[in-house]
């Protein structure tokens, strides 16, 4: 096989892990695969809201498995349709109303929008998600529920902002946000019905988030994204290398074993065995080697890592131990390994 023009560029050259990611970026997007269905129900949705049936959807699951790869697609779509495109994101952290704040600002730079009669007794609402919209109407705001008023001040801008294409307001790593913002995407599910306003959020649901009642808001659709099958994988490993390139069948089935079809998993490996030079031009057979076998990309420790770093310590203690019991685990065993009682181990 023989590495592709990106790999081989300077950018690989630095010799970081994370190398996949930064070639690609550089190359833009790559091609899409498989979740046929899931982007044929966003899509939908985008087609729907552009003639006049908005909607919420959310996109849900684990960090690394492609939601905010959708809902880049979704965003795509819907800006060649006509839609005009927000796009937003929670981050740890991040202030009140921090993922539609994002969402809002780019698009909302200028403010004698503020001066339409329809979003003039909304501006001091407003305010609190566009601050350059600040104003002198805070006494004319009627004295009812603020996410109620919030709200509608919202549709009411979307509206404007979408005209008559509509509008898509993407909202990522929900998983981060704030009781407000999610409130608020709660009211938009209930107000968009009838209105050429969609938005798209995406949140982990391996976060204690995924109890929230957004889930189980029923005008919210929820669209889980499963792990990749492994014709999915090959798919992905195929995508990042050139047509007349390949990988060794035992380099594929290396990452189909070890990535356990997590796309962003696979990202990893693959780069981690490009980055490692164990990987040969065309036309020679590169045999998987006992040091490729142990091969763990740097890339996808610093995951774990982070993902550990944000656990409490009874939680890392559980991991620990599920960890040593290795891939089955015995749910009895398991909370005397990590000393911990059996409910906070369930916790
Ligand atoms: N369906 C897909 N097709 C191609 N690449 C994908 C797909 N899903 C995920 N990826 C890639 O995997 C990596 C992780 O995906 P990402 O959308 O960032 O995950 P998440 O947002 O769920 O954490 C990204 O580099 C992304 O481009
Ligand atoms: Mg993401």
């Amino acid at each position: 096989m023989r590495l592709t023009r990106a790999f081989c560029s300077p950018v690989h050259l630095l010799g970081s892990w994370g190398v996949l990611s930064v070639v690609t970026a550089a190359l833009g997007p790559s091609a899409l695969v498989g979740r046929e269905i899931e982007v044929a129900v966003l899509r939908r949705a985008v087609d729907e809201a552009r003639a006049g049936t908005g909607g919420v959807v959310l996109v849900t699951g684990e960090a690394g498995i492609g939601k905010s790869r959708l809902v880049r697609e979704a965003a795509l779509y819907a800006r060649e349709a006509g839609l005009t495109v927000l796009s937003g994101r929670a981050v740890p952290q991040g202030g009140a109303y921090r993922p539609l704040v994002d969402a809002l600002l780019g698009q909302l730079r200028d403010a004698t929008m503020s001066e339409s009669p329809e979003l003039r007794p909304f501006r001091s609402a407003l305010s609190r998600l566009i601050p350059g919209w600040s104003g002198s109407e805070a006494a004319t705001e009627p004295a009812v529920d603020s996410v109620v008023v919030l709200g509608e001040g919202l549709v009411r801008l979307l509206r404007r902002v979408g005209g008559d294409a509509g509008c898509l307001v993407v909202l990522d790593d929900l998983h981060w946000a704030d009781a407000d913002s999610l409130a608020l995407l709660e009211f938009l599910a209930g107000a968009v019905g009838t209105s050429r306003i969609l938005a798209v959020g995406a949140a982990r649901t391996d976060e204690r988030w995924h109890r929230d009642r957004l889930m189980l808001n029923e005008n919210v659709l929820a669209l889980a994204l499963d792990r990749f099958g492994r014709d999915d994988i090959v798919g992905l490993i195929s995508s990042r290398l050139r047509q007349e390139e390949s990988l060794s069948p035992g380099f594929e089935e290396l990452i189909v074993a070890r990535s356990e079809g997590v796309p962003l998993v696979v990202e990893e490996l693959l780069a981690g065995l490009v980055e490692s030079g164990a990987l040969t031009p065309v036309g020679s057979v590169q045999h998987l080697t006992a040091e490729s076998g142990r091969l763990v990309p740097a890339g996808l420790a610093a995951l774990v890592a982070r993902r550990l770093g944000s656990l409490t310590e009874d939680q890392r203690k559980v991991v620990h131990a599920a960890a040593v019991l290795g891939r089955e685990v015995d749910w009895a065993l398991l909370p005397l390994v990590a000393a911990l009682d059996e409910d906070s181990v369930l916790e």
